[in-house]
């Protein structure tokens, strides 16, 4: 049988989404009724997580959600393993893919994910590279859901046809929601400055139709179900935050783009968040926001895709 990865949003169809965002709800609601659901019990199931960034929210949901599935954690970084000192990363995934059953890597380039994941025995999840931030964005078509449901009941109604609009870096979280809006029918309303465009060969879709282009970030907002944004310096681009600041300095979400958006529009930011560059403290800690939960749905949605990847579908 072959090895399920999740790599970029596209390595999972619409059909699976649609189970993973029902499944979530479910794994979410035994969480809050203090009940135990631990498919990696027996037998005993060991994610290993490889951290070449920094990482709070994905850090804390992976290894809290693996410990509650009844799984134990192994814990990499660069800096305390033989990963930052050249072991090469084909020989790294042929050993530790031998030991663990799944594994979660967060890295800087695509194609180093993707050669771990070709020498990996076992499943791998793309807990963000530089191109695709798939467990995120999961996540957010997850909170959009529970926030507005559809009439039927059914997750993937509640997506089709919303507008989202995104403001700011052409980044690696604006890849995968193009991804997104390609597999599950709905639009990005895209404004960035210039030369901070996002590029749908990067990307990898092929459909245009599944975004617009705005020069200005409110035109964007107009109308949208949706507004999100993240910081102005992505993880790696450190050196270009001088530059990023002043180039940036109109893309700043604040309570004009989101009067502009449809009067119940919610707000989202993957976090962390800079108050005062790309979002005001208004809009972040105001009613429209749901951060938190966003925050908070990372655990319940990878909770679902871990058991999914390992077990396939239960219930
Ligand atoms: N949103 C997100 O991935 O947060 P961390 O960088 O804290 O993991
Ligand atoms: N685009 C950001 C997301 C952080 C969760 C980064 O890559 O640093």
């Amino acid at each position: 049988m072959s090895i399920k990865h999740y790599l970029q949003f596209k390595d999972l169809n619409a059909e699976e989404y649609g189970y993973l965002f029902q499944r979530a709800a479910f794994i979410k609601q035994k969480f809050k009724a203090f009940e135990k659901h631990q498919p990696f019990a027996d037998p005993d199931r060991t994610l290993a997580l490889i951290f070449e960034k920094a990482s709070t929210r994905t850090r804390v949901s992976f290894e809290a959600g693996m410990y509650q599935l009844g799984g134990s954690v192994v814990h990499l970084t660069t800096g305390d393993s033989q990963l930052g000192r050249s072991e090469p990363i084909e020989d790294s995934a042929k050993v530790i893919s031998r030991m663990v059953d799944l594994v979660m890597i967060r890295t800087y380039e695509q194609s180093k994910l993707e050669k771990f994941a070709a020498h990996s025995r076992v499943p791998v999840i793309n807990g963000l590279t530089n191109e695709f931030h798939p467990c995120q964005i999961l996540t957010d078509l997850f909170t959009l859901s529970e926030y507005r449901p559809a009439a039927s009941g059914k997750p993937l109604d509640a997506i089709k046809g919303k507008v989202v609009a995104w403001v700011g870096d052409g980044n690696n979280m604006a890849n995968t929601w193009l991804q997104a809006a390609e597999m599950l029918g709905f639009t990005v309303h895209v404004s960035t400055p210039s030369g901070y465009e996002v590029d749908p060969v990067l990307a990898g879709i092929s459909n245009r139709d599944c975004y617009k282009v705005f020069k200005d970030p409110k035109e964007a907002c107009a109308g949208a179900d949706l507004v999100t944004t993240d910081v102005w310096t992505s993880m790696g681009y450190e050196a270009e935050n001088e530059v990023r600041r002043t180039a940036f300095a109109q893309w700043c979400v604040d309570e004009a783009m989101m009067a502009s958006a449809k009067k119940d529009a919610l707000f989202m930011h993957c976090l962390p968040a800079h108050r005062g560059e790309e979002v005001t403290a208004e809009v972040i800690d105001g009613p429209q926001s749901v951060v938190w939960d966003e925050a908070e749905n990372r655990m319940h949605a990878q909770k679902a895709l871990m058991e999914y990847l390992l077990l396939g579908r239960l219930g």
